[in-house]
């Protein structure tokens, strides 16, 4: 079947609005929403009890995917997580755990360099996972354990839908993990599946702000260079967002962890460099408060990714806000990914670029 545009100008504006599907698609494999469970179909014997370590390897958007995955296993099923980026994991000679599992996060299933990194934890004998979209990937053949992404065929160079579908994935796992360790009773396993199955009502209704989003795209068309911050599952979130930038727009962009603001970057910070700061109103709300603040002193011009909360809690008249709805705390970075992705699209679409098969970049790279 031929990939079809349907009504879009482009295939990653498509992809971006079949995510509140997809990412139901994705989450309905896992979990059951009847009785408020999460399940593991085909997960190859994986028992998470049995396992004291995970160690993660993936390239580009699928190593986000994982990177916001770490603060899940650690916080919900204090499951320790190294993770790497394959080009770097493949040569590195890790020692590996004995009741470790190695997981694979891959859109193809197919990138040489991850592919290489199963290779060596296959020789270490170690139990391999992955989360995959495609289904019969080499990656996928290789592992134990498949945990599939529903996301469909993705076109478009840059990811956007298969990124929140590994994270719906990954969420659902982290809970199972959690419960099948003992950290997660009844009672939060069923709140937890609940607050999950409403992500694909907030995508939706995120979906909405494409036009207050656009025209803040103004704001970083023909900017040299932008700086993305985040704290906790929005700082993986914030590097995905510069990725997304730079490989759009062309634009120089930085995602950073909000904290580490005033270990370098901020003295970048001028009146011509835009920040967007992506900070639900969570329990560390505050401290990305006084990172605004700093660079908002410095005449950094603010794009604040924020809910109602967070819009009147900052106080700031500087700052522009794109206002999301509020929402359970672990499905932010499945849905604040969106705004994300749409601001970087029409940056991309205001200065011209070839938003479906940017320059030099490739949707597969199966060669080293
Ligand atoms: C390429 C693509 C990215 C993707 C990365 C990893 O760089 O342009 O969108 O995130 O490869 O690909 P994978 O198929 O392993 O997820």
């Amino acid at each position: 079947m031929l990939a079809d545009k349907g009504n879009h100008r482009h295939f990653m504006l498509k992809e971006i609005y079949e995510q509140p599907e997809v990412i139901g698609h994705t989450l309905g494999h896992y979990l059951s929403f009847n009785n408020l469970q999460v399940n593991l179909p085909e997960s190859g014997g994986l028992d998470f009890a049995k396992i004291d370590r995970i160690n993660m390897t993936a390239c580009g958007t699928a190593y986000y995917a994982g990177l916001t995955s770490k603060y899940w296993f650690e916080g919900l099923a204090r499951l320790p997580v190294d993770i790497d980026i394959a080009s770097e994991f493949r040569y590195r000679e890790a020692p590996l755990s004995k009741d470790g599992l190695s997981l694979f996060i891959s859109q193809s299933g197919e990138t040489a360099d991850t592919l290489a990194g199963l290779k060596y934890c296959e020789e270490q004998g170690q139990h391999l996972a992955a989360v995959v979209n495609v289904r019969e990937s080499t990656i996928a053949r290789a592992s134990h354990s498949v945990f599939p992404t529903l996301a469909g065929p993705e076109i478009g160079v840059a990811s956007t839908k298969a990124f929140t579908c590994q994270l719906s994935t990954l969420a659902s796992l982290a809970v199972a993990a959690g419960v099948q360790r003992g950290h997660i009773d009844r009672e939060r396993e069923k709140q937890l599946v609940r607050d999950l199955s409403e992500a694909p009502r907030y995508a939706n209704e995120v979906l909405h702000l494409e036009d207050t989003i656009a025209k803040l795209a103004h704001r970083l068309a023909n900017k040299q260079h932008v700086l993305y911050l985040g704290r906790d599952t929005n700082f993986p979130l914030a590097m995905e967002g510069a990725l997304k930038l730079k490989e759009l727009s062309y634009i120089h962009a930085e995602g950073y962890a909000a904290g580490e603001l005033k270990h370098g970057p901020i003295a970048l910070v001028d009146e011509n460099m835009p920040i967007v700061v992506i900070a639900p109103h969570d329990r560390i709300f505050e401290k990305t408060v006084s990172n605004m603040q700093e660079v908002a002193a410095r005449g950094g011009q603010i794009i604040l990714i924020t809910d109602p909360k967070g819009a009147e809690a900052v106080g700031m008249d500087e700052a522009e806000i794109i206002v999301m709805p509020e929402m359970p705390e672990i499905i932010t970075p499945i849905i604040y990914a969106l705004p994300i992705q749409m601001l970087a699209y029409h940056t991309a679409v205001h200065m011209g670029t070839d938003v479906d098969q940017p320059r030099n970049l490739a949707k597969s790279v199966t060669v080293e």
